[in-house]
């Protein structure tokens, strides 16, 4: 059969700053799933958090950019804002940025990665398992580097040497700063096109990977959310908070080799006021933001697909576990470190990217008091 897995997520309010969402708003979101499970919409579905962000993970039979389903995960999120909005919490329907999306929440706010493909349990995929990475306080292009090493660089993925994988794999990059007309998008290989592709990828303010695909089957490996919440609302009003959708083993990379480039903590754009780097750091599912300066945190989560394409029943939390200690705490003192020269240089973004609206008019009155001072 053909199945699609989608992965839409949406900021709609937190408790006492940008945290998590309230136990009412999960659980509201939950009665959802289970109500379209029931009649038939989803094969399957799971709510989660990630700082405040809540994500629906969901299957079915329906196809990429369906109506039912994107319309579905719209009411989710509407309902989950009347219950923020009622309880006072912190931007109650933030990331809602339309009054109604015309039958696609892309565009609309909410961040989506979907991946359709043939189930059928035979080779190249005699078992389905994938992945769900889900950021909060990050900009979009927070997952580059981290899926460059692991879908390119041996050093990061031996798997890349065996003979499914060898080919390598096709990266389509997107131009988020350029929405004229539509979705700007490259489409480049590696190993062939390695440099081209990091060429790219070092700037994810603008460019981020939008979907990955195995060079010798054609079967899509990864798919991202990549709007930027700043080009649909032509303003701050929350930063991207990315997630990512990955399908894993056999002839793509395998968890492990997944998740080992996160160790490397990687500066993101993002954190407090979305205008400052830190380090983005793995942590276990339905985990708050309290740590200093809205420190940047991701989650991953692993399923397997059952012959009728339920996940739910149990899954595999990647980052709860003491092994992932360790990476947490170099994910602090790098943040203690950057935070150690507060606003000077690269500890904030730079001016084009500063995210509150605010910063920039403080700037321009300042712009405007200076005074030419003729030279002798
Ligand atoms: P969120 O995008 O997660 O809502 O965070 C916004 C922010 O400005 C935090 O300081
Ligand atoms: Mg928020
Ligand atoms: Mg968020």
């Amino acid at each position: 059969m053909r199945i699609t897995l989608s992965v839409i997520k949406a900021d709609v309010g937190s408790i006492g700053g940008h945290t998590k969402p309230t136990d009412k708003m999960i659980d509201s979101a939950k009665k959802k799933i289970t109500q379209a499970i029931k009649k038939g919409l989803l094969i399957d579905g799971l709510v989660t958090y990630t700082g405040d962000d809540i994500c629906l993970i969901m299957s079915h039979k329906k196809g990429t950019d369906n109506k039912q389903i994107h319309l579905f995960a719209w009411d989710t999120f509407i309902g989950a804002t009347k219950l923020a909005d009622a309880c006072g919490c912190y931007g109650a329907g933030q990331d809602l940025l339309v009054d109604a999306p015309s039958g696609n929440v892309r565009g609309a706010g909410p961040g989506v990665a979907e991946i359709t493909f043939d189930f059928n349990r035979k080779e190249p995929r005699p078992a389905e398992s994938f992945m769900v990475f889900a950021a909060d306080k990050c900009g979009p292009g927070a997952y580059n580097l981290l899926l460059f090493l692991a879908f390119a660089d041996p050093m990061y993925c031996a798997g890349l040497m065996l003979p499914k994988m060898i080919k390598g794999f096709r990266f389509e990059i997107i131009d988020m700063n350029n929405v004229k007309g539509g979705d700007h998008i490259i489409t480049l290989d590696a190993p062939d096109h390695l440099y081209e592709i990091a060429m790219l990828l070092r700037d994810g303010e603008r460019f981020g990977i939008k979907a990955i695909y195995s060079r010798e089957y054609g079967e899509q490996a990864a798919s991202l959310s990549t709007d930027r919440l700043h080009s649909i609302a032509g303003k701050y009003t929350g930063k991207d908070d990315p997630v990512a959708l990955v399908r894993t083993q056999g002839i793509f990379p395998a968890p492990e080799e997944l998740t080992s480039p996160f160790a490397k903590v990687p500066y993101v754009g993002g954190d407090a006021r979305g205008s400052h780097n830190m380090p983005l750091m793995p942590v276990p599912i339905n985990t708050p933001v309290t740590g200093m300066y809205c420190i940047p945190i991701v989650s991953a989560l692993g399923f397997s697909l059952t012959p009728n394409g339920k996940f739910s029943e149990q899954y595999i939390d990647f980052f709860d576990n003491p092994a992932w200690d360790y990476v947490r705490l170099q994910a602090q003192k790098k943040a203690i470190e950057i935070r150690s020269q507060g606003w000077y240089g690269n500890a904030m973004l730079p001016y084009d990217e500063l995210e509150y609206s605010g910063f920039k008019d403080t700037m321009k009155k300042l712009l405007k008091k200076f005074k030419v001072r003729k030279r002798a």
